[in-house]
């Protein structure tokens, strides 16, 4: 059973949390290769996504988690809603509340905005990325996506190439696998590392193949251009021939190596074309353990709710 009615982080979840939220994607992974993929399980119950940042893979996977699992699904864009009318967080989320909403799915560009939802509604809150904080659900998947192939986390090596300063998807990757075993290794343009990273529990590597060196898993981070104030490298071209990952920087990998990425894929900057789209590739796959994460997220969290009549 989760401990929280809210999906914050990995920061403040346990290993055994983690590890329940895998096992149960795994099933809702292996269900969705049947023809018949919905359940009942939250008929009834209502999700809300409310993105104020763009979003393909997130948005789209809470939708259909949601869908079908059997809950009521509502999209509210910030760019269409009375947001642009100047109501506060606060409340939209209080209004949201209002409708009996059970769950709301939230995208924010401010580090802490679903936290600040979380203690002010009853609805569970699920952070599908806050600012450059926490995207718990996509390191999910990406733990899910990468286990599946190894079997298990512990004793991976996993290296993190790419914009690592601007990611939640680094923090919280780097929270989640080394809470499951794995090591994180990370490289970068000096300008791109955060401070503190190390003390976290990161390795960096001072070489791009140092990084990547018996690596299990090579995981790119997109250049994220709009949080970027413009200098923290000469040019994506020079980013590319320095930092990008490429069939020979993967030679230095274990021979059993994958490359993930949480995409959108800046394709020839961080990665090459042919590793994007070559055997190796979990690409598709992630997207897949996302709908799958999404969906035991859901599930579990609706379980918690029952248990403490919310
Ligand atoms: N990985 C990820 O968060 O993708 P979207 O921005 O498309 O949701």
């Amino acid at each position: 059973m989760l401990k929280s009615k809210d999906l914050l982080g990995l920061r403040d979840i346990s290993a055994e949390e983690i590890c329940l939220i895998l096992d149960t994607a795994e099933e809702m992974k292996n269900h969705l290769r049947k023809s018949e993929k919905s359940f009942d399980l939250l008929k009834g119950k209502t999700l809300v996504t409310l993105f104020y940042e763009n979003s393909t893979r997130t948005r789209t996977s809470f939708e259909l988690a949601g869908k079908y699992l059997g809950a009521t699904e509502i999209n509210i864009a910030a760019a269409t809603s009375s947001v642009q009318k100047g109501e506060t967080l606060i409340d939209t989320g209080k209004t949201i509340q209002a409708l009996k909403t059970d769950f709301i799915a939230i995208r924010h560009p401010m580090g802490g905005a679903p936290a600040l939802l979380a203690k002010t509604v009853n609805c569970s809150i699920i952070n599908g990325g806050d600012g450059m904080n926490e995207h718990p659900t996509q390191a999910l998947l990406d733990m899910l996506s990468i286990r599946e192939h190894f079997g298990s986390l512990k004793g991976l090596k996993v290296a993190i190439l790419g914009d690592i300063k601007h990611s939640r998807v680094a923090k919280s990757n780097l929270f989640g696998l080394t809470k499951m075993g794995a090591e994180v290794w990370i490289h970068a343009p000096k300008t791109l590392i955060p401070k503190g990273f190390d003390e976290l529990g990161a390795h960096i590597a001072s070489s791009r193949e140092e990084c990547v060196e018996g690596a299990h898993a090579v995981m790119g981070l997109r250049i994220q251009l709009e949080r970027q104030s413009g200098g923290l490298f000469p040019s994506l071209s020079e980013y590319s021939r320095f930092y990008g990952i490429n069939p020979s920087l993967m030679k230095y990998a274990d021979k059993n190596a994958i490359i993930v990425h949480p995409g959108p894929v800046n394709r020839g900057v961080e990665l090459t074309p042919s590793l994007i789209d070559g055997e190796t590739s979990r690409i598709e796959d992630q997207v897949t353990s996302g709908l799958s994460v999404r969906m035991a997220v859901l599930k579990l969290l609706n379980e918690y709710r029952e248990k403490n009549s919310l």
